[in-house]
């Protein structure tokens, strides 16, 4: 394939652009509705002139034999599958992607499923799944020549903006809640040199200030709304299919803040079956917090037609969001695929939290949220025992380290908050001890771990 043809389709009224026609906030300027990225070219391959799905396999294989930095790249290897870009040359890399596959064991055999998989997102350069669609949006902005990229964010956005900005020579503005964000994130920023406004407003207030300054300055806008994060964040997919050689998982849990994510992992799917590279759909489920769950009540009320804002609060900072963007595009993930969209309680998100950390691997908050409803899920029987499920973990546990350290030191959770949950809690609270410097006291701390 070497149609590097692309156009915008929005997703409300399915009016179609081409690229360089789409407005500063990336809205149809007809039903003020997102967009979708869209490759013509490929309707026109069916059949026989379809591309040649073994050989793409085995080329994007070979490409991680390579030392060239693109093939290297865990989005930019599969390429083909992103003719976003006029000259790949443009493109701005951190070496993403390429994150691995985890089994748990031992949540499996508490859920009572045989197969269940971690695949994190937070192994990449700046520790979240947003390396993935920044290598890419960032990409084009450098491509159309703009010198500034912005964004509001709940953090992970910003600090891998403001690292692929530095990477590519580009400025960065970045706008996050004023004390709502976990500190791990705010030093990123500050650390790959981005002009942060701490704004005394959530994230959503963020956003409204955003796509005011986007319209009246040439910058380039790199929230979610902007459809070339989803060409990246769509990657992920293409990797979870090489790792099942080139089968699906029955069943893929995302979190929801924004609601980007889950939508950009099934169109990495749909394009899949479309191109003939798998035979079927996972189902796609969204979990969000409890406290910040706008479409899982959506799809209660309404099952997903309709959605009334919320206003957010939850510890999971990350998906503090109460007005997402991309809920149309979720909503259809979720139910085109036979998912479901839950919302769990900070109590079960920080117990999730804690078995992910137990099983070695640890997580931000936001990603636990997966593990907390798949427990929902198996307790209310929507999850066969031989189903492979992937939990998609979204963030590395170093983000935000004041959420894991309250949480053992029993500092974070009130105690109507506990209610039903102690036992859980204190089996996996882990405090540290304070001891003198002497082997008798640290003996004796022994002593009191192991009885
Ligand atoms: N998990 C983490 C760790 C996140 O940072 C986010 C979103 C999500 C899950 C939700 O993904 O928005 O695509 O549904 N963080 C954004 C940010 C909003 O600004 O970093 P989503």
């Amino acid at each position: 394939m070497n149609d590097n043809l692309h156009q915008l389709r929005c997703f409300g009224c399915g009016s179609q652009i081409v690229a360089s026609d789409s407005k500063p906030d990336f809205r149809c300027s007809i039903c003020g509705d997102l967009f979708e990225v869209e490759y013509p070219g490929w309707q026109a391959r069916k059949g026989p002139d379809r591309p040649n799905a073994g050989a793409l396999k085995w080329l994007w294989r070979e490409r991680r034999m390579s030392t060239e930095a693109l093939d290297q790249s865990g989005v930019w290897r599969f390429r083909e599958l992103l003719p976003i870009l006029n000259n790949f040359g443009n493109a701005v890399t951190l070496r993403e992607g390429n994150t691995p596959l985890y089994h748990l064991p031992r949540a499996a055999r508490a859920l009572g499923i045989d197969q269940l998989y971690a695949k994190h997102q937070g192994m990449n350069p700046t520790g979240s799944f947003k390396d993935t669609g920044m290598t890419t949006a960032l990409s084009v902005a450098r491509e159309r020549g703009f010198e500034w990229v912005a964004c509001a964010s709940t953090g992970n956005t910003s600090a891998a903006m403001a690292a692929y900005a530095a990477r590519a020579g580009l400025r960065s503005l970045v706008l996050i809640p004023d004390g709502k964000i976990a500190w791990g994130k705010l030093a990123q920023a500050m650390d790959y040199g981005a002009v942060t406004c701490q704004v005394k407003t959530d994230f959503d207030g963020c956003v409204r200030v955003l796509t005011q300054v986007v319209k009246a300055a040439h910058i380039y806008l790199l929230n979610s709304v902007n459809p070339y994060r989803l060409e990246g964040q769509k990657t992920p997919a293409f990797e979870l299919a090489e790792a099942f050689d080139w089968n699906v998982p029955d069943h893929v849990i995302v979190p929801g803040g924004n609601l980007a994510n889950s939508a950009a992992l099934e169109k990495g799917f749909r394009e899949m079956v479309e191109l003939g590279l798998v035979a079927r759909m996972p189902r796609i489920s969204v979990i969000q917090a409890a406290g910040a769950n706008p479409l899982a009540r959506s799809f209660v009320e309404n099952a997903g037609t309709a959605m009334t804002p919320v206003e957010a609060h939850t510890r999971a900072t990350a998906i503090r969001i109460g007005n997402p963007a991309s809920w149309r595009k979720a909503a259809r993930a979720i139910q085109t695929t036979g998912g479901w969209c839950l919302d769990v309680t900070e109590a079960e998100i920080a117990i999730a939290k804690a078995e992910i950390g137990a099983e070695g691997l640890g997580c931000e908050p936001a990603s636990a949220v997966t593990l907390a409803g798949l427990r929902k899920l198996r307790a209310q029987g929507s999850i066969a025992s031989g189903e492979t499920v992937v939990l998609i973990l979204t963030g590395h546990s170093l983000k935000d380290a004041d959420y894991t350290i309250d949480f053992h030191r029993g500092e974070l959770l009130r105690d109507d908050e506990k209610i039903g949950h102690e036992d859980e809690i204190n089996k996996l609270r882990r405090n540290a001890v304070s001891v003198e410097p002497t082997m008798d006291a640290v003996l004796a701390a022994l002593r009191g771990v192991v009885g």
